[in-house]
């Protein structure tokens, strides 16, 4: 069983900073870094060193090939990525001193997707692989359909949230990765607790395994039969730039080699507990070895 991920390569641009800038107001930064991110990129780098086949499909410019290397030497396979003319996409990151961070995103080739380039992709896809997607990419609706066609297993990270993406064939998904924040927006209100959210979840998407993290409180798993609750890991906050792409690997990576609902969820938040210990995007995903061995 393969894994494709049709997702964002990102050239992310981190700035720490005493408090994230005001409107009108200019600050210095206090240390700066450029590292390779995305969702899509640090979701597939997540999958590989969780021990997940990975074929990414995305692009990014010529010149920034050292990004598809970093990729590659994280385990993902990058047969189905290109370099091209168009800019790569990027991400301006503030990173303030409570952790707190801000995120201006441009998409660049991450925009660049004709749907039969996407189908060309997946020429070696068969019924019952999996197809990542997040909300970096273009025509994410076209992308999901072409894929529920081709009776591909679709798990979708709705992030960042449009508001569109609701009229999306979500209920035709296998899995839906949200925080709380994108579940509130997905139905169009909000929620004074876990319980509600599980009550809301079931009766907008009975059909589909919905997956909901909750930042410091963990993450839960919530089907019609079952709620699964996993308590996130007490650590200190540096950075929770990719922290949720880190879960959503390692927890999908499980997930594909038939593991518990609850040890899914217990290795996802594992794993972004370290990552969340650390700055940048794809720099803070650690490996399979550190995770065990937390
Ligand atoms: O989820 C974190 C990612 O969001 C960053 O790497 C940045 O590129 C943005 O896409």
């Amino acid at each position: 069983m393969k894994i494709f991920n049709y997702g964002s390569i990102n050239i992310d641009h981190i700035y720490q900073v005493p408090h994230l800038v005001a409107p009108g107001e200019t600050i210095s930064s206090t240390a700066y870094q450029q590292v390779l991110g995305g969702k899509g990129a640090n979701q597939s780098i997540a999958l590989a060193k969780a021990g997940a086949v990975v074929k990414h499909i995305g692009r990014c410019n010529k010149a920034d090939q050292w990004a598809l290397e970093q990729m590659r030497q994280a385990g993902v396979d990058c047969e189905l990525t290109q370099l091209v003319d168009q800019p790569s996409g990027h991400a301006i990151i503030q990173v303030d001193a409570q952790a707190e961070n801000s995120i201006i995103l441009f998409g660049g080739a991450n925009q660049s997707f004709s749907t039969d380039d996407f189908k060309h992709a997946l020429s070696s896809a068969e019924a019952g692989d999996y197809l990542l997607l997040q909300n970096e990419c273009n025509d994410i609706e076209q992308m999901i359909n072409i894929a529920l066609e081709r009776q591909l297993k679709v798990v979708f990270n709705p992030s960042p949230m449009i508001s569109n993406i609701a009229t999306f064939a979500i209920d035709k998904i296998a899995v839906l990765v949200v925080n709380e924040i994108e579940i509130s927006q997905l139905l169009g209100r909000s929620f004074n607790s876990t319980q509600q959210i599980v009550t809301a979840v079931r009766k907008h998407y009975s059909n589909i395994e919905v997956i909901v993290t909750l930042g410091a409180k963990g993450a839960m798993w919530i089907n019609s039969e079952e709620c699964i609750e996993v308590a996130a890991h007490k650590v200190e906050v540096v950075d929770t730039t990719a922290a949720g792409d880190t879960f959503l690997g390692f927890l999908l990576a499980a997930i594909a080699q038939g593991q518990s609902y609850k040890s899914a969820l217990a290795i996802g938040c594992k794993a972004s507990a370290l990552a969340v210990q650390s700055m940048g995007a794809s720099s803070s995903i650690p490996s399979m070895a550190q995770v065990s061995a937390s």
